[in-house]
């Protein structure tokens, strides 16, 4: 019998056909599968180290469907605890962010230390001398917790490959997103929203350079008529996104290209006036000095959209956003986004970042629309699966990575990860699961 990944991958590639099954998106099945072994298993992204800016910061988040404590302890210690009680389980946090010393449990009084440790009970008679001697009434920490370049992830299962091994070759763009700036600044708010359709299909779609010049005509009309001379020559006849995409280690993905429109690290735009040259030319002046002529050239001129398996998505464009894809069902998603800027950003930059949040990335704008538009329709599609079961991805060639950017292998190949991950017989968090149930 196929196991249940590659039940739902098909690929002939002497045909040039792959295919993902529509049963992949809708079935209960699957979605417990992936909360096993995909999202049990893989690190997942919790929070920048710039949202606990001290002592006692903290952000409260739901990770995978577990309530976390992301905060910096009094020591400056960056820690992740379960928000939970070790007595009976209730939550001991429920604002999103704050500074707090300590962590207060309603329900019987017991409070932590921001280090996590059992500080006080109010009745402490009737325990026993050993009381918590081995820690396990502390605010439990989660299996691992790793950061890069100042993101923090954490992974459920205690023997998953360090963060740097699973990050692999991805390494290289979270770079490139994090040297452009002096300082990394997450901008206070998030959007946060819904989507009803299969969370794979946000992530497929963040790299998806098929659907750019159809799906989003209006934007591309609209950056055209703005500025119509770009000043790397004369605009594209239609739309205009040229790049490349590259299948990554561990089922990550990009898309690497030049697009309409400027770009605060370093490429100056005519419809940001001349007054905004300085300030860009400077940028890239300090780019150059610290990375160097080509690195410089590369991460002013290109936007990257970068897919870290299984669901958080890294936009570096005019805007730079973090993106986090957060399943609640195999028909809903949760899309939790934050703006990311450079702190030394002037007043005027900071409003180029902010309006291209809101009208190209955001909910409301002219971009975000349309794609959860055109992703409510395909999961309202899957309602033909048992007559049409498919879908296909077989566009561009099956052996070569890099790619045009409106080709698919790269998604072919996070498609191929994610089977492989459900068809995983190493399964420590799913024994842990059974032994639980
Ligand atoms: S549940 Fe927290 S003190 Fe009892
Ligand atoms: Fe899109």
């Amino acid at each position: 019998m196929r196991t249940i990944g590659q039940a739902n991958v098909a690929i002939d590639e002497a045909a040039g056909i792959f295919r993902v099954s529509r049963n992949a998106f809708v079935s209960d099945q699957v979605f417990e599968q992936e909360q096993s072994r995909i999202f049990a298993r893989c690190w997942l992204y919790l929070g920048h180290e710039a949202e606990l800016p001290e002592a006692g910061s903290f952000r409260t988040r739901r990770v995978a469907g577990r309530e976390i404590i992301f905060n910096r302890d009094m020591s400056g210690k960056v820690n992740a605890f379960f928000d939970s009680c070790p007595h009976r389980g209730a939550k001991v946090c429920m604002e999103k962010s704050g500074t707090a010393r300590q962590f207060h449990c309603i329900y019987h009084g017991w409070n932590f230390e921001a280090d996590g440790t059992l500080k006080r009970q109010p009745h402490h008679s009737g325990y026993s001398e050993t009381f918590n001697a081995d820690g396990a009434l502390n605010l439990m920490r989660l299996p691992r917790l790793e950061s890069y370049r100042g993101l923090w992830f954490v992974n459920f299962d205690k023997n998953a490959i360090s963060l740097e091994d699973y990050l692999g070759n991805a390494r290289e763009y979270i770079d490139c997103f994090v040297d452009q700036n002096e300082q990394v600044e997450i901008i206070a708010g998030a959007q946060e929203y819904g989507i009803a359709a299969n969370w794979k299909l946000l992530c497929e779609n963040s790299v998806d350079g098929y659907h750019a010049n159809n799906l989003h005509a209006t934007y591309f009309d609209y950056a055209r008529n703005i500025a119509p001379k770009l000043p790397d020559g004369p605009a594209p006849a239609r739309g205009g996104l040229y790049g490349v995409a590259r299948a990554l280690d561990n089922g990550h993905m990009v898309g690497e290209f030049s697009g309409p429109w400027g770009r605060p690290a370093g490429k100056w735009f005519p419809s940001w006036g001349e007054a905004a040259k300085p300030e860009i030319a400077a940028r890239r002046a300090d780019l150059v000095a610290r990375v160097g002529e080509e690195k410089a050239d590369r991460i002013a001129n290109l936007n990257r959209n970068l897919v870290i398996f299984p669901n958080l998505v890294l936009i570096d464009g005019t805007g730079m956003v973090i993106r986090v894809v957060q399943p609640s069902a195999p028909g809903f998603m949760e899309v939790c986004t934050w703006a990311v800027a450079d702190a030394r950003d002037s007043d005027w930059l900071r409003d180029i970042r902010m309006q291209n949040f809101l009208s190209f990335l955001g909910p409301g704008g002219l971009a975000t629309p349309d794609d959860v538009e055109a992703l409510e329709r395909c999961q309202q599609g899957y309602s033909n699966r048992r007559e049409a079961g498919w879908n296909d991805i077989s566009r561009g060639n099956m052996e070569d990575n890099d790619q045009p950017l409106d080709h698919e292998f790269h998604i072919r190949a996070y498609w191929k990860h994610w089977a492989e991950c459900l068809d995983r017989t190493d399964m420590v968090a799913e024994a842990a699961d059974k032994a639980a149930a």
